[in-house]
């Protein structure tokens, strides 16, 4: 598990590090239209872009493996599932270093977060929380398998959709090619979902 805490650390110790040195890299990452953004906006948005790439691999992890009746079984595949509770609580860390983030931007000068926000986000991190906090024997156990099961696909659901709103959202108002990267990786992610679900309940 030390290894995955320290790679979602070492990540966003180089998020740091460019926020603060500001390298040639600025142009790429910057928005489409070259808006002059606080280096709190733009941590407060690249720790989420670093927690949705762990987020992917968790939702994605037990679809991919059974996906076309195991016909993509490979070691990839085997490594994700394997290994969807060290993705999991790496998603979380990660999240929770972008909840640090935005409450230092959001803190830091006159940004209103509209209620909405709060109160959407705001229950995105309870499920968060939640699973992170149940990731664990005692968590399976005290809550037996069907509360488990609940918790966790409720949980993963509400935090999808979150993604899905923030990047649909960001697909339409920014057209740039990462904002689109990001939403279509999702859609593809939601779609995989899909097609294994059906294909394990034709198999009831
Ligand atoms: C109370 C809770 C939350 C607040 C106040 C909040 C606030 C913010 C703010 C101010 C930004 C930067 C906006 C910008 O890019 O212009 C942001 C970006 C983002 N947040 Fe949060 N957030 C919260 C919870 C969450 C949760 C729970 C998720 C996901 C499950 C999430 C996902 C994102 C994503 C995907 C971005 C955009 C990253 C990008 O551009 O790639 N946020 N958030």
């Amino acid at each position: 598990m030390g290894k995955w805490l320290l790679s979602v650390l070492a990540l966003h110790g180089v998020l740091i590090a460019w926020l603060v040195l500001d390298p040639p890299l600025a142009p790429f990452m910057q928005t489409a239209d070259g808006a002059d953004e606080t280096a709190l906006l733009l941590w407060t948005r690249y720790t989420a872009r670093i927690s949705f790439v762990y987020f992917l691999f968790t939702f994605i992890a037990s679809p991919l493996r059974g996906l076309m009746g195991g016909l993509i079984a490979n070691a990839t595949t085997k490594f994700i599932r394997q290994y969807r509770r060290e993705l999991g609580l790496s998603f979380a860390l990660s999240h929770t270093i972008h909840l640090g983030a935005l409450i230092a931007y959001l803190t830091s000068g006159d940004y209103p977060a509209p209620a909405s926000l709060l109160i959407g986000g705001g229950l995105g991190y309870l499920a968060m929380f939640l699973m992170a906090a149940t990731s664990t024997q005692w968590g399976y156990t005290r809550l037996g398998v069907n509360g488990w099961r609940y918790l966790h696909k409720t949980g993963i659901h509400i935090l999808a959709l979150i993604f899905a709103f923030v990047y649909s959202g960001k697909a339409i108002a920014e057209p740039s090619p990462i904002h689109i990267a990001l939403f279509s990786a999702l859609v593809l992610c939601y779609v995989l979902r899909l097609i294994d679900f059906f294909r394990k309940r034709s198999r009831q």
